[in-house]
């Protein structure tokens, strides 16, 4: 089989690296990919939007599955103008991307199926909203309905910081028309967990827990990003929540899309909080979570390529995805200053030596080539490191000795990544 992945981040890489390891697979594409993944890839200058010239190149080169890394493409519709055309792409279709679209479509798919998630009330007007903000009590969790980049959702801790989020998208119109419509929700507390699933219509597949980090500073301090780590499984969830995520969660919401005539084929991402009164979705996406998929991927035993032709041929009920008991690791390494201003092209030295520590897998995250054939930096998040370990000591130790050996010009990672599961598994 020919395959094509679109994208060029961590999880892209971790998708291209599972799915080189298919037996059904003989060639790869990356558009337009990074440095890492062009080392078992072939990539090519097309851009993850570039919704046309993708479909054209599937086309013309005879690929049998697109994997569509990113959720813009999706929420544009790639997955339609794929189809039209006779293409398979794993991925939902415009319609059902308005899981991640529409933050308010979601919220009213869950609030009639009876899916567990907090209390929202939306607003299309600054001043109503901003009413709502003085009848209701801190904090006070704003989210503009769109995509705004993974700055969309502000927890406000008082009145001022909801008002300055209210301005933004109505007012100022940060986000465009992604903000034109705004949720107010209920705040809720516990840890947060995400569970992915292959999803078919009303047939499902899930796959093992991960959490995420995503404040950028140790402790869960200073501003969010798109994630500085991930570890996987996650033993603060028990058993029985991880079955309510898949019974009260994850298959009545399959279902109420199917009730709506909506056939989701993809990865469905439950962004989810462990409350006292038990799991509750957060949000969801409609694409493989970053950096969850650098932590679950290594741990996946089974052939990711069989569940993602079942997930768009049928049969995925028939299949039982194999895990690896160990756990695993995640460190993001970025460049200083990010999630604010950065610069790029500094030379990455000592890849080689950590990738090739024992359990250790070096996912590319923002990276690109020089033109000597050196790896130069290109983004916030510039690696993923990700290791295998018995339990999450040793994973931790393994994805720090592996990270220490990594060094260019204001590298910045977090050193607390799973450390409070070490003494868990
Ligand atoms: N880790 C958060 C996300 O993928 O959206």
């Amino acid at each position: 089989m020919k395959v094509l992945v679109v994208g060029s981040g961590g999880r892209e890489h971790a998708l291209a690296w599972k799915i080189s390891q298919s037996p059904l697979v003989e060639k790869i594409w990356c558009a337009p990919g990074n440095a890492g993944m062009a080392s078992l890839a072939e990539c090519v200058d097309i851009k993850a939007e570039d919704m046309e010239a993708l479909a054209d190149f599937a086309s013309r080169q005879g690929v049998d599955l697109t994997v569509v890394g990113p959720e813009a493409p999706l929420v544009a519709g790639i997955a339609d103008v794929f189809r039209e055309r006779g293409l398979a792409l794993f991925g939902p279709d415009r319609r059902a991307a308005l899981m991640e679209g529409s933050k308010h479509f979601a919220k009213r798919l869950m609030l009639e199926a009876g899916v567990p998630t907090g209390r929202a009330e939306v607003f299309t007007d600054y001043e109503e909203a901003a009413e709502c903000v003085r009848r209701s009590g801190p904090p006070y969790v704003v989210k503009a309905d769109g995509l705004a980049a993974g700055k969309g959702v502000v927890i406000a801790r008082d009145e001022r910081a909801a008002y300055e989020a209210l301005r933004a998208c109505f007012l100022e119109r940060k986000f465009g028309e992604a903000g034109d419509r705004v949720l107010i929700e209920e705040f809720l507390s516990g840890q947060e967990v995400s569970v992915l699933s292959f999803v078919d219509g009303e047939e499902i597949l899930p796959l093992a827990p991960a959490q995420d980090y995503k404040r950028v500073g140790d402790g869960d301090t200073g501003p969010n990003t798109g994630g500085m780590g991930s570890y996987s499984p996650v033993p603060l969830m028990s058993e029985e929540d991880y079955r309510r995520v898949v019974e009260e969660i994850l298959r009545p919401t399959a279902k109420a899309m199917v009730s709506r005539g909506i056939h989701y084929r993809g990865i469905l991402y439950a962004g989810l909080i462990l409350t006292e009164e038990g799991p509750k979705v957060l949000e969801f996406n409609v694409r493989f979570g970053d950096p969850e998929t650098q932590a679950v991927l290594p741990r996946l035993k089974s052939d990711i390529v069989t569940a993602m032709l079942a997930t768009l041929e049928g049969g995925l009920s028939d299949i039982d995805l194999e895990w690896s008991e160990e756990s695993c690791v995640t460190v993001v390494v970025a460049s200083g200053g990010y999630p604010g201003e950065y610069r790029r092209g500094y030379a990455i030295e000592g890849l080689q030596e950590a990738g090739s520590l024992e359990g250790v897998t070096i996912f590319h995250a923002g990276t690109k080539l020089g033109a000597d054939g050196s790896v130069l930096t290109d983004g916030g998040r510039v690696l993923n490191v990700s290791a295998l370990g018995r339990d999450f000591r040793e994973a931790r130790e393994k994805a720090y000795r592996a990270v220490e050996r990594i060094r260019f010009q204001d590298m910045y990672y977090r050193k607390d990544i799973a450390l409070r599961v070490v003494d868990m598994a």
